[in-house]
């Protein structure tokens, strides 16, 4: 694989051209994700749940992020790597920087930070600063405690329009990618749409440019709550590489996900 830059993200927006991103932990797991082909991995806070066993992602620390970002790039040279600044590792855009250099040195391409307007002058100092940032909207997990569990985002038009507006105000001060996550997927067929940048969907339906899962989440390997739009691609194929890339090749089809794994409205 040529190493995969933001560059090549914008242009297969332009051309319509979907494509899968996984999260990655470890240098085992990254090597065969890239090996199959997957062009951006992400580093997620949600290591919290799947190798600490957390029940969100609050407890994760920035040291967790630069140890597990360090060994997925060496498995993973030339995936478009992202990591998560995890929970109040970014609440002044100062903390924002000094912990962004962390994960960029230990290897990562680009920092995602959950939230809306208010990290406007966040992402316009990290990019200034030479840190590209992948914003992240919708359900974002770090604000459980606010929320008061997990729900589906921008049901009422009033947040939906919210959120499309959160989209814009971070576009234009520099945001170069977005996570959408459990929103409906009308909302997130606007979004993507609104914006020139290439827009990333988790529980947020079929039409973003690409898609994302929690691996353990792909190989059926979730402890306890399964969420709606997660599936298993092992036991269809009856192995890890051919579960990535079916995985993969229905991403690219648009056939996943499917309704059953989307949001109405
Ligand atoms: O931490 C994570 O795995 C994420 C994805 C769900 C987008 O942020
Ligand atoms: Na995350």
């Amino acid at each position: 694989m040529k190493p995969i830059t933001l560059k090549n993200l914008r242009q297969w927006k332009l051309e319509g051209k979907k494509f899968a991103s996984l999260t990655a932990y470890d240098y085992s797991f990254a090597r065969l994700f890239a090996e199959q082909g997957i062009p951006v991995l992400l580093v997620g806070d949600s290591l919290g749940m799947t190798i600490q066993g957390h029940d969100s992602t609050v407890p994760v620390t920035v040291d967790d992020m630069v140890y597990h970002t360090r060994h997925v790039r060496q498995g993973a040279p030339n995936v478009l790597l992202l990591a998560d600044l995890p929970f109040m590792s970014y609440a002044t855009k100062e903390q924002a920087g000094h912990n962004a250099a962390r994960v960029m040195q230990a290897g990562a391409n680009m920092v995602k930070i959950e939230g809306g307007a208010w990290l406007a002058d966040t992402i316009r100092y990290l990019t200034e600063r030479a840190v590209p940032v992948c914003g992240h909207l919708g359900l974002t997990p770090q604000s459980v405690n606010i929320f008061g569990g997990y729900q589906v985002q921008g049901k009422t038009e009033e947040h939906a329009d919210q959120l499309l507006s959160d989209a814009l105000t971070l576009e234009a001060a520099g945001m170069q990618l977005l996570v959408l996550e459990c929103i409906p997927l009308s909302l997130a067929k606007r979004i993507t749409e609104a914006l020139s940048i290439p827009v990333i969907g988790i529980g947020a339906g079929t039409q973003t440019d690409g898609q994302i899962l929690v691996m353990q989440d792909m190989i059926g390997i979730t402890s306890g709550y399964v969420p709606k739009f997660a599936k298993n691609f092992l036991t269809e194929t009856g192995s890890i590489a051919a579960a990535v890339e079916e995985y993969q090749r229905q991403v690219l089809a648009g056939t996943f996900p499917s309704l059953e794994h989307s949001f109405k409205g």
